[in-house]
């Protein structure tokens, strides 16, 4: 042993284990590290796309946190120049989201109504026709009435589930068909083979919003339809951490048309925010598997509650549409994937739409009186999140709108979360138990209803 102190010789003795690490290391080996296609959904969305940082070999893609990168001379650069344009962490994600869905690599944006915001605009112009689902997330009718109208660009809002009604409202001025499955917040589904179908037919574009399936559940593109649209901010980040959106496709040009709209409108992801999207990404089907069993358990306890009116689950058998949930979810990839696992069970994801008797009053009650679930905006995360779609995130959607689609005031959206069932159920118990109370004092008083509605309206909308 030498005589230097003892940390020095620890240090001394890394130094030299590094040198000869260094003189050891072979000049430049090229690893071929990509998974197959055919990978498993849990090895696709661990190691999908994936490759350790070149430069230092981190296992994860570190968040490149640059606005600009040097060039070696002029036009002489190795792949990014701004990062408005492209980032390394962005660009890792949409990678690893190309590989989830066997699609080359995903354009991704700072927030999911950006992604459709850029798509609309990349796919429409004064003068073009769009036809979207009657039920869809709110802001994707804000943005087509109070943004895109004015513009020019005009939607007929129409029941996507009703493939007839789909074809009828196309016109020779229609550019793009937009649908959204399940849909937010009523879950009805669209039978995405027989709209593409007809679009296929005609040469129009079908683009899905996929946010609540995500391509471990669902692939839309598989069944015939052409664009792929996530608010990532849901379950593919899935930790209540980021907002953001991404788009896939197999169209080339399209490809390079939404970049080039994401530069132009400056909608592109930030780093850290992709990075903690891979993150999350990697536990996507483990989590989704999970929200799926709970949501179906608390989905059977509503349905079985006497002050329950109306359950909205897919994976109940007495869902209108539980046979084409059934189908869907057992497309080709879905079955293949899910044979893989242990668990051959057929998930319907994790969110679960319900109805109150007493209407809206009572519903209020049950949402101001849970504990474990939160009130709050979001869906797709690890909480338990409990929305009021009126006064929240369909609130611009228009009243008549609503009425005619069953948005109504009583509905309540949950997004079960990854708590225990047992737990999520019980609070719910709770709150449902609050109603008698309510109701109780409602009929000597009607101070509960009045403070309900004067914190409803201080909402602000999203
Ligand atoms: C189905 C669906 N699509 C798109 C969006 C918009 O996503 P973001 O909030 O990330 O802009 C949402 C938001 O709730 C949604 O539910």
């Amino acid at each position: 042993m030498s005589g230097l102190p003892r940390h020095l010789s620890a240090s001394k003795a890394l130094e030299a284990r590094s040198a000869a690490a260094h003189r050891a290391e072979p000049s430049r080996v090229v690893r071929k590290r990509a998974v197959r296609a055919e990978a498993g959904i849990d090895t696709l969305a661990i190691r999908g796309g994936r490759e350790p940082d070149p430069t230092t070999g981190a296992i994860l893609t570190p968040i490149y946190q640059s606005t600009t990168y040097a060039q070696d001379a002029v036009g002489v650069h190795k792949g990014h120049t701004y990062s408005r344009a492209s980032n390394p962490t962005v660009s890792a994600l949409e990678d690893a989201l190309g590989a989830l869905e066997n699609t080359p690599p995903a354009v991704c944006f700072s927030t999911g109504l950006a992604a459709i915001t850029t798509l609309f605009l990349a796919l429409l112009k004064a003068g073009d026709h769009i036809v979207v689902s009657d039920v869809v997330y709110g802001g994707t009718v804000r943005l087509l009435n109070l943004v895109l109208e004015p513009l020019g660009i005009t939607a007929s809002f129409v029941d996507t589930s009703d493939v007839q009604a789909v074809e009828d409202a196309i016109t020779p001025r229609t550019r793009l068909v937009f649908a959204e499955t399940p849909a937010n917040p009523t879950l009805k589904l669209v039978d995405v083979e027989a709209i593409a179908r007809i679009t296929k037919k005609l040469g129009i574009p079908l683009a899905v919003d996929n946010t609540f399936l995500t391509p471990v559940l669902f692939r839309p593109l598989d069944l015939g339809a052409d664009i792929a649209v996530y608010s990532t901010t849901k379950y593919i980040e899935g930790h209540n951490a980021t907002v953001g959106g991404s788009i896939s496709t197999r169209d080339a040009r399209l490809l390079d048309r939404l970049r080039l709209f994401r530069k132009s409108l400056g909608s592109i992801q930030a780093p850290f925010d992709a990075w903690l999207t891979l993150k999350g990404l990697k536990t996507l089907p483990l989590r989704i598997r999970q929200h799926s069993r709970s949501a179906l358990r608390v989905a059977r306890y509503l349905e079985g509650h006497p002050k329950v009116t109306k359950v909205f689950y897919p994976g109940l058998s007495e869902f209108p549409q539980h046979d084409l949930a059934l189908r869907q979810s057992r497309s080709q990839f879905a079955a293949k994937r899910s044979t893989k696992n242990a668990d051959s069970q057929t998930f319907f994801g994790g969110i679960v739409a319900f109805e109150v008797a007493g209407g809206v009053d009572s519903g209020v009650t049950v949402m101001n009186n849970v504990q474990l679930c939160t009130l709050a905006e979001n869906l797709g995360a690890t909480e338990t999140l409990i929305t009021h779609p009126v006064s929240m995130t369909h609130g611009d959607v228009p009243r008549e709108q609503r009425e005619r689609t069953g948005i109504t005031d009583g509905l309540i959206r949950l997004s079960v979360g990854l708590e225990d069932a047992a737990d999520i159920i019980a609070d719910l118990e709770q709150a449902l138990d609050q109603v008698v109370t309510k109701a109780t004092t409602r009929a000597t008083s009607t101070r509960t209803t009045t403070t309900v509605k004067t914190r409803g309206c201080a909402r602000q909308l999203v």
